[in-house]
């Protein structure tokens, strides 16, 4: 099913397309005819070449839902010369697409250029679609970022107490949102963002790239996000999320640059992501401490595969630190992990309440890794001095199997927390192959439990061995989960130029 729009939005720049020069008087003199049919040249080399880049502004995507309207980034006068601001833009354009959501929704195309701007929000129905040379700069002035709220589960900010400035593209309270491209690239220009962080000189928290909030039906896909200030990828307090080839790249020294954070998020799928960045590729979350218990809003039925990883001080996926929500049912497969410092990483603390249950992660192949496993009970990092010291977390039922480790410095580390010990932990069919430097511990575990089975090296003695005949696996989830059942139809842009 092709859904093919015809720009239906007034355009400017549509039929632009004029031929004065064919308007240049005849003569008979030489020289002129030369004149004339070098302009001719000139001039079919010109049709020539603005015909291609009219038949590559026809695109198919595949989205969860496709669009009746169409308009570009320029009929509203964006320019992408990299220095005009688009900010107006994009917001005009986006409110007058608005009135078609009950009228099967609209999508706002932005060409190949580099667009400045800064935040603007998004709304129901609507996709915006970024051609493969299109380049979102985030603007560096802190004018054009409205401050908002601190999120109600984190009672703060991350950075600073109080207000936040608001996401590059930033949708609440939505219900059928895309965002997508033919790889297509948002830059967030964070250098200046970190330098204001390190020297403290940031009033609120520094912007992500995308957030949604509140939000039903949300598909991110096809990007490339280059340098975001902090987080790139928010969607908190939603559901049905879809977020699918995205590469993200940021450098592995930047502060704070997670890839994905799905928090308090119910059926979530993320797969066929690149992410090299300065902290955890995917942070799966959901509140912190006293503001996330009163919340309580977990993040479940999340899956995750087909993930590359580059993250030297950080995780490939991190569950928590941020957890009090609660985090269930999370399946992570196909993952690969190069130069990090963990695998699928558990972080909490006592204070956090909250649990983190039901994780299975299946096929993942690791090379040059501080720790393959990594658990910790005393991460800290609270949010004020009013946590609750009797809110334990709860952490259980957590399975790997189908690892293949290599170059690892030490194989486990695993801290429970005393007197709230993790348990029901399992591993089964895990080789890890050691550094030259590894450390002579190589398996430390404390206030946890489990089992284990074909784990080499062997594991510490808090995860015995059943033997390769008793168990011959950790569990995986045969059924699916509803975001995988989500269909994608194939949806259209088409640019009328005449
Ligand atoms: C993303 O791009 C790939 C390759 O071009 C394509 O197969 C896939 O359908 C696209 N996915 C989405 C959700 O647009
Ligand atoms: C975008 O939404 C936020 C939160 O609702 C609001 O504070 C902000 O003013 C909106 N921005 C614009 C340009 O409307
Ligand atoms: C958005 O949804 C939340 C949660 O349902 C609600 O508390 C809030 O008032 C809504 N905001 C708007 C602007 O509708
Ligand atoms: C998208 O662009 C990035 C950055 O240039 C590149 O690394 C990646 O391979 C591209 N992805 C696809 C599917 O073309
Ligand atoms: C192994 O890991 C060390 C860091 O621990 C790194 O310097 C080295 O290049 C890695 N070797 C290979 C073969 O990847
Ligand atoms: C063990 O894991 C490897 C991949 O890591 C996989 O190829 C192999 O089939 C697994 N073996 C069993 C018995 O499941
Ligand atoms: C093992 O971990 C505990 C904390 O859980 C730490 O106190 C101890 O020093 C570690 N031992 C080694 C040998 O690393």
């Amino acid at each position: 099913m092709y859904s093919l729009s015809l720009l239906q939005t007034k355009s400017p720049t549509a039929s632009s397309c004029t031929m004065e020069f064919w308007t240049i008087p005849r003569t008979t003199q030489v020289t002129e005819v030369v004149v004339v049919l070098t302009l001719l040249v000139l001039l079919s080399t010109n049709v020539v070449e603005s015909r291609k880049a009219r038949a590559n502004d026809y695109f198919h995507y595949s989205a969860i839902s496709c669009r009746t309207h169409s308009a570009s980034l320029t009929d509203f006068g964006g320019v992408g010369d990299g220095t005009t601001s688009n900010t107006k833009a994009f917001q005009a354009a986006i409110n007058q697409l608005s009135q078609y959501a009950s009228d099967g929704g609209s999508q706002l195309f932005v060409p190949a250029g580099k667009w400045l701007t800064g935040s603007f929000n998004l709304t129901s129905h609507f996709t915006l679609f970024l051609h493969k040379d299109a380049v979102l700069l985030a603007s560096q002035e802190e004018s054009e970022w409205a401050v908002i709220d601190p999120l109600p589960s984190y009672g703060r900010g991350r950075d600073t107490d109080g207000g936040r400035f608001i996401s590059l593209i930033f949708g609440t309270n939505l219900t059928d949102v895309v965002i997508t491209g033919d790889n297509g690239t948002i830059d967030g220009q964070g250098a200046l963002w970190w330098e204001k962080f390190h020297k403290k000189k940031l009033k609120y928290t520094r912007p992500y790239l995308i957030e949604i909030m509140y939000s039903d039906k949300v598909q991110i896909s096809n990007l490339t996000l280059l340098n975001s200030p902090s987080w790139n990828v928010h969607p908190v307090y939603s559901s049905n999320v879809l977020v699918q080839g995205i590469t993200i790249l940021a450098p592995v020294n930047s502060p704070n640059t997670d890839g994905i954070n799905p928090d308090s998020c119910t059926n979530t799928r993320i797969e066929d992501c690149y992410i090299v960045s300065g902290d955890d590729c995917v942070a799966v979350k959901s509140g912190w401490d006293e503001y996330g218990i009163a919340y309580g809003m977990p993040t479940k039925q999340l899956v995750i595969r087909r993930l590359t990883c580059i993250s030297p001080t950080s995780a490939v996926i991190a569950l928590g630190s941020e957890m009090s929500g609660g985090i269930q049912d999370v399946r992570a497969e196909d993952i690969v992990a190069i130069n990090s410092e963990s695998g699928v990483r558990i972080k909490t603390a006592v204070g956090r309440g909250g649990f983190v249950k039901d994780i299975y992660v299946r096929g993942m192949t690791m090379n040059t890794m501080k720790w393959a496993f990594w658990m910790t009970g005393n991460y800290g990092s609270h949010a004020d001095n009013n946590y609750d010291p009797n809110a334990l977390p709860v952490i259980q039922n957590v399975n790997y199997r189908d690892v293949i480790a290599e170059n690892v410095t030490m194989a486990a580390r695993l801290e429970g927390i005393s007197g709230a010990p993790f348990t029901g932990i399992c591993m089964s069919n895990v080789t890890i192959k050691l550094a030259k430097k590894a450390k002579k511990v190589l398996w430390n575990c404390t206030d946890i439990a489990g089992i284990s089975s074909a784990v080499v090296p062997q594991p510490c003695d808090l995860l015995p061995d059943q033997g390769v005949g008793k168990i011959t696996s950790c569990d995986f989830p045969e059924e699916s989960l509803p975001i995988d059942n989500v269909q994608l139809q194939m949806c259209g842009y088409q640019r009328k130029y005449f």
